[in-house]
Protein backbone atom coordinates (compact mmCIF):
# COMPACT_ATOMS: atom_id res chain seq x y z
CA UNK A 1 0.00 0.00 0.00
CA UNK A 2 2.80 2.64 1.08
CA UNK A 3 4.24 1.69 -2.07
CA UNK A 4 1.47 2.53 -4.11
CA UNK A 5 1.17 5.85 -2.40
CA UNK A 6 4.87 6.86 -2.51
CA UNK A 7 4.36 5.82 -7.29
CA UNK A 8 1.23 8.24 -6.60
CA UNK A 9 0.07 10.13 -9.36
CA UNK A 10 3.02 10.48 -11.02
CA UNK A 11 3.49 6.52 -11.28
CA UNK A 12 0.11 6.17 -12.72
CA UNK A 13 0.88 8.86 -15.32
CA UNK A 14 4.05 7.25 -16.64
CA UNK A 15 2.34 4.40 -16.53
CA UNK A 16 -0.33 5.52 -19.01
CA UNK A 17 2.38 7.15 -20.96
CA UNK A 18 4.43 3.96 -21.42
CA UNK A 19 1.04 2.03 -22.13
CA UNK A 20 0.12 4.31 -24.63
CA UNK A 21 3.67 4.36 -26.11
CA UNK A 22 3.55 0.57 -26.50
CA UNK A 23 0.34 0.73 -28.18
CA UNK A 24 1.32 3.42 -30.56
CA UNK A 25 4.06 1.28 -31.28
CA UNK A 26 2.07 -1.97 -32.05
CA UNK A 27 0.00 0.36 -34.11
CA UNK A 28 2.82 2.04 -36.15
CA UNK A 29 4.41 -1.77 -36.56
CA UNK A 30 1.06 -2.88 -37.74
CA UNK A 31 0.97 -0.50 -40.35
CA UNK A 32 4.41 -0.91 -41.59
CA UNK A 33 4.14 -4.23 -41.86
CA UNK A 34 0.70 -4.30 -44.07
CA UNK A 35 2.46 -0.94 -46.25
CA UNK A 36 5.57 -3.05 -46.86
CA UNK A 37 3.64 -6.19 -47.84
CA UNK A 38 1.41 -4.20 -49.95
CA UNK A 39 4.64 -3.03 -51.90
CA UNK A 40 6.43 -6.46 -52.11
CA UNK A 41 2.90 -8.08 -53.23
CA UNK A 42 2.54 -5.16 -56.18
CA UNK A 43 6.41 -5.22 -56.39
CA UNK A 44 6.88 -1.49 -56.28
CA UNK A 45 10.25 -2.37 -54.50
CA UNK A 46 12.29 -4.68 -57.35
CA UNK A 47 9.91 -2.73 -60.32
CA UNK A 48 9.43 -5.96 -62.45
CA UNK A 49 8.37 -4.55 -65.51
CA UNK A 50 5.13 -5.14 -68.10
CA UNK A 51 4.41 -7.82 -70.12
CA UNK A 52 3.48 -5.13 -73.01
CA UNK A 53 0.03 -6.19 -75.22
CA UNK A 54 -0.87 -2.54 -74.67
CA UNK A 55 1.77 -0.94 -73.57
CA UNK A 56 5.66 -0.60 -73.08
CA UNK A 57 7.80 -3.65 -71.54
CA UNK A 58 9.04 -1.40 -69.59
CA UNK A 59 8.31 -0.60 -65.33
CA UNK A 60 6.10 2.65 -64.94
CA UNK A 61 5.38 3.59 -61.90
CA UNK A 62 1.76 5.37 -62.60
CA UNK A 63 0.59 2.07 -64.56
CA UNK A 64 1.74 0.12 -61.58
CA UNK A 65 -0.40 2.02 -59.44
CA UNK A 66 -3.23 2.51 -61.30
CA UNK A 67 -2.76 -1.04 -62.15
CA UNK A 68 -2.91 -0.77 -65.98
CA UNK A 69 -0.02 -3.35 -66.53
CA UNK A 70 0.60 -7.19 -66.53
CA UNK A 71 3.36 -7.16 -64.14
CA UNK A 72 6.44 -10.14 -65.03
CA UNK A 73 6.73 -10.79 -61.35
CA UNK A 74 4.24 -9.11 -59.08
CA UNK A 75 1.85 -11.64 -57.07
CA UNK A 76 -1.24 -9.24 -58.61
CA UNK A 77 -2.33 -7.22 -61.00
CA UNK A 78 -4.60 -4.76 -60.01
CA UNK A 79 -2.10 -2.10 -58.75
CA UNK A 80 -1.47 0.21 -55.88
CA UNK A 81 -4.72 1.97 -55.42
CA UNK A 82 -7.39 -1.50 -55.86
CA UNK A 83 -4.86 -3.11 -53.62
CA UNK A 84 -5.24 0.06 -50.95
CA UNK A 85 -8.97 -0.16 -51.55
CA UNK A 86 -9.29 -3.70 -50.71
CA UNK A 87 -7.00 -3.41 -47.44
CA UNK A 88 -9.08 -0.17 -46.21
CA UNK A 89 -12.40 -2.54 -46.74
CA UNK A 90 -10.85 -5.32 -44.92
CA UNK A 91 -9.32 -3.54 -42.09
CA UNK A 92 -12.85 -1.37 -42.03
CA UNK A 93 -14.62 -5.45 -41.63
CA UNK A 94 -12.39 -6.41 -38.68
CA UNK A 95 -12.40 -2.66 -37.13
CA UNK A 96 -16.39 -2.74 -36.96
CA UNK A 97 -16.68 -6.84 -36.24
CA UNK A 98 -18.44 -7.37 -39.21
CA UNK A 99 -18.56 -11.34 -39.14
CA UNK A 100 -17.04 -13.56 -42.31
CA UNK A 101 -14.50 -14.46 -44.24
CA UNK A 102 -12.68 -13.13 -47.09
CA UNK A 103 -13.23 -14.61 -50.85
CA UNK A 104 -11.47 -13.54 -53.94
CA UNK A 105 -13.10 -15.52 -57.17
CA UNK A 106 -10.22 -15.14 -59.88
CA UNK A 107 -7.26 -15.13 -58.10
CA UNK A 108 -4.13 -15.19 -60.26
CA UNK A 109 -0.69 -15.51 -58.34
CA UNK A 110 -2.98 -14.95 -55.34
CA UNK A 111 -1.52 -11.32 -54.01
CA UNK A 112 -4.93 -10.25 -52.89
CA UNK A 113 -5.83 -13.41 -51.07
CA UNK A 114 -2.12 -13.14 -49.28
CA UNK A 115 -2.83 -9.52 -48.81
CA UNK A 116 -6.02 -10.40 -46.86
CA UNK A 117 -4.07 -12.95 -44.57
CA UNK A 118 -1.73 -10.49 -43.81
CA UNK A 119 -4.27 -8.03 -42.72
CA UNK A 120 -5.99 -11.05 -40.63
CA UNK A 121 -2.17 -11.94 -39.24
CA UNK A 122 -1.24 -8.30 -38.35
CA UNK A 123 -4.43 -7.95 -36.50
CA UNK A 124 -4.42 -11.17 -34.91
CA UNK A 125 -7.48 -12.46 -36.26
CA UNK A 126 -7.46 -16.35 -35.82
CA UNK A 127 -11.51 -16.90 -36.52
CA UNK A 128 -11.35 -15.58 -40.36
CA UNK A 129 -10.73 -17.93 -43.23
CA UNK A 130 -9.51 -16.16 -46.61
CA UNK A 131 -10.91 -18.24 -49.60
CA UNK A 132 -8.70 -18.50 -52.46
CA UNK A 133 -10.86 -19.87 -55.57
CA UNK A 134 -10.17 -20.32 -58.87
CA UNK A 135 -9.91 -22.15 -62.02
CA UNK A 136 -6.05 -22.54 -61.41
CA UNK A 137 -6.06 -22.71 -65.45
CA UNK A 138 -6.91 -19.62 -67.08
CA UNK A 139 -9.83 -18.18 -68.18
CA UNK A 140 -12.58 -20.02 -69.91
CA UNK A 141 -13.39 -20.02 -73.83
CA UNK A 142 -16.05 -17.04 -74.28
CA UNK A 143 -19.06 -17.28 -73.91
CA UNK A 144 -21.57 -16.04 -76.97
CA UNK A 145 -24.31 -15.64 -74.44
CA UNK A 146 -22.23 -12.54 -73.00
CA UNK A 147 -21.65 -9.79 -75.42
CA UNK A 148 -19.18 -7.95 -73.46
CA UNK A 149 -17.21 -11.01 -73.49
CA UNK A 150 -17.32 -11.56 -77.15
CA UNK A 151 -14.13 -10.21 -78.14
CA UNK A 152 -12.20 -11.17 -75.45
CA UNK A 153 -8.91 -11.99 -76.98
CA UNK A 154 -7.12 -12.14 -73.69
CA UNK A 155 -8.54 -15.43 -72.61
CA UNK A 156 -5.96 -17.39 -74.68
CA UNK A 157 -3.14 -15.67 -72.63
CA UNK A 158 -1.43 -18.22 -71.18
CA UNK A 159 0.64 -16.38 -68.48
CA UNK A 160 -2.79 -16.05 -66.31
CA UNK A 161 -2.90 -19.77 -65.82
CA UNK A 162 -1.16 -19.77 -62.77
CA UNK A 163 -1.29 -23.59 -60.82
CA UNK A 164 -2.41 -23.47 -57.19
CA UNK A 165 0.82 -25.02 -56.38
CA UNK A 166 2.27 -21.61 -57.78
CA UNK A 167 -0.55 -20.08 -55.53
CA UNK A 168 0.39 -21.55 -52.81
CA UNK A 169 4.32 -21.43 -53.02
CA UNK A 170 3.99 -17.67 -53.32
CA UNK A 171 1.66 -17.42 -50.28
CA UNK A 172 4.31 -19.18 -48.48
CA UNK A 173 6.89 -16.73 -49.30
CA UNK A 174 5.27 -14.65 -46.71
CA UNK A 175 4.75 -17.47 -44.21
CA UNK A 176 1.21 -16.67 -44.92
CA UNK A 177 0.07 -20.35 -45.52
CA UNK A 178 -1.92 -21.71 -42.98
CA UNK A 179 -5.28 -23.78 -42.22
CA UNK A 180 -6.94 -20.13 -42.33
CA UNK A 181 -6.21 -20.22 -46.03
CA UNK A 182 -8.65 -22.33 -48.44
CA UNK A 183 -8.37 -23.12 -51.60
CA UNK A 184 -11.56 -23.87 -53.72
CA UNK A 185 -10.45 -25.27 -57.30
CA UNK A 186 -13.13 -25.24 -60.03
CA UNK A 187 -15.11 -23.09 -62.45
CA UNK A 188 -17.49 -20.66 -61.39
CA UNK A 189 -19.90 -21.27 -63.64
CA UNK A 190 -20.21 -25.35 -63.19
CA UNK A 191 -21.57 -27.08 -59.56
CA UNK A 192 -19.75 -24.45 -58.09
CA UNK A 193 -16.47 -24.28 -56.02
CA UNK A 194 -17.83 -21.84 -53.05
CA UNK A 195 -17.81 -21.94 -49.56
CA UNK A 196 -20.84 -24.12 -48.06
CA UNK A 197 -20.83 -23.50 -44.40
CA UNK A 198 -19.44 -20.29 -43.64
CA UNK A 199 -21.21 -16.97 -44.36
CA UNK A 200 -18.57 -14.64 -46.25
CA UNK A 201 -19.69 -10.77 -45.92
CA UNK A 202 -16.54 -9.66 -48.13
CA UNK A 203 -15.85 -10.36 -51.18
CA UNK A 204 -13.54 -9.37 -54.07
CA UNK A 205 -13.92 -10.61 -57.57
CA UNK A 206 -10.96 -10.12 -60.20
CA UNK A 207 -12.35 -12.74 -62.80
CA UNK A 208 -11.88 -10.65 -65.32
CA UNK A 209 -14.97 -11.48 -68.01
CA UNK A 210 -18.22 -10.57 -67.71
CA UNK A 211 -19.53 -14.24 -67.46
CA UNK A 212 -17.12 -15.05 -64.72
CA UNK A 213 -17.45 -12.08 -62.87
CA UNK A 214 -21.53 -12.77 -63.00
CA UNK A 215 -21.58 -16.48 -62.21
CA UNK A 216 -18.91 -15.39 -58.70
CA UNK A 217 -21.54 -12.74 -58.16
CA UNK A 218 -24.53 -15.10 -58.78
CA UNK A 219 -23.16 -18.19 -56.30
CA UNK A 220 -21.86 -15.37 -53.31
CA UNK A 221 -24.57 -12.71 -53.09
CA UNK A 222 -26.73 -14.72 -50.44
CA UNK A 223 -23.41 -15.42 -48.26
CA UNK A 224 -22.53 -11.27 -48.46
CA UNK A 225 -24.78 -9.59 -45.20
CA UNK A 226 -25.26 -6.59 -44.28
CA UNK A 227 -22.16 -4.32 -43.29
CA UNK A 228 -20.36 -6.38 -46.29
CA UNK A 229 -18.12 -5.96 -48.89
CA UNK A 230 -18.43 -6.64 -52.33
CA UNK A 231 -15.30 -5.39 -54.84
CA UNK A 232 -15.25 -5.77 -58.55
CA UNK A 233 -11.66 -5.02 -58.81
CA UNK A 234 -11.04 -6.47 -62.12
CA UNK A 235 -13.19 -6.29 -65.02
CA UNK A 236 -12.61 -5.10 -68.58
CA UNK A 237 -14.80 -5.48 -71.90
CA UNK A 238 -13.51 -6.40 -75.02
CA UNK A 239 -10.00 -6.32 -75.46
CA UNK A 240 -8.94 -2.82 -74.28
CA UNK A 241 -7.07 -3.65 -71.51
CA UNK A 242 -7.67 -3.64 -67.83
C1 LIG B 1 -7.13 -11.28 -64.38
S1 LIG B 1 -6.78 -12.70 -63.48
C2 LIG B 1 -6.95 -12.18 -61.79
C3 LIG B 1 -6.01 -11.13 -61.40
C4 LIG B 1 -5.72 -11.12 -59.94
N1 LIG B 1 -6.88 -10.99 -59.13
C5 LIG B 1 -4.71 -10.04 -59.67
O1 LIG B 1 -5.08 -8.93 -59.33
O2 LIG B 1 -3.56 -10.30 -59.80
C6 LIG B 1 -8.24 -13.65 -63.64
C7 LIG B 1 -8.22 -14.94 -62.87
O3 LIG B 1 -9.54 -15.43 -62.75
C8 LIG B 1 -9.56 -16.83 -63.03
N2 LIG B 1 -10.88 -17.08 -63.63
C9 LIG B 1 -11.51 -16.32 -64.57
N3 LIG B 1 -12.71 -16.81 -64.88
C10 LIG B 1 -12.89 -17.90 -64.10
C11 LIG B 1 -13.96 -18.85 -63.96
N4 LIG B 1 -15.09 -18.77 -64.67
N5 LIG B 1 -13.81 -19.85 -63.06
C12 LIG B 1 -12.67 -19.97 -62.36
N6 LIG B 1 -11.63 -19.10 -62.44
C13 LIG B 1 -11.72 -18.09 -63.31
C14 LIG B 1 -8.39 -17.07 -63.96
O4 LIG B 1 -7.87 -18.36 -63.78
C15 LIG B 1 -7.38 -15.99 -63.53
O5 LIG B 1 -6.46 -16.50 -62.59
Amino acid sequence: MRQWNCTGHRGIERHARTRKSILDGVTEGRRFYLDLMQKCIINSVYEDPNQGFWSPTVFASQARDLGRDWPLKAHRMIGNRRMSNLRQMTEYVIANNIPGDFIETGVWRGGACIMARAIMKAYGVTDRRVWVAGSFCGLPAPNPKYEADATTSITHFRNWRCRSEEVKSNSSKYDLLDDQVVFLKGWFGKPCPMPTSTACRFCASTATCMKSTTDGLTNLYDKVSGGGFVMILGWSKGTNGP
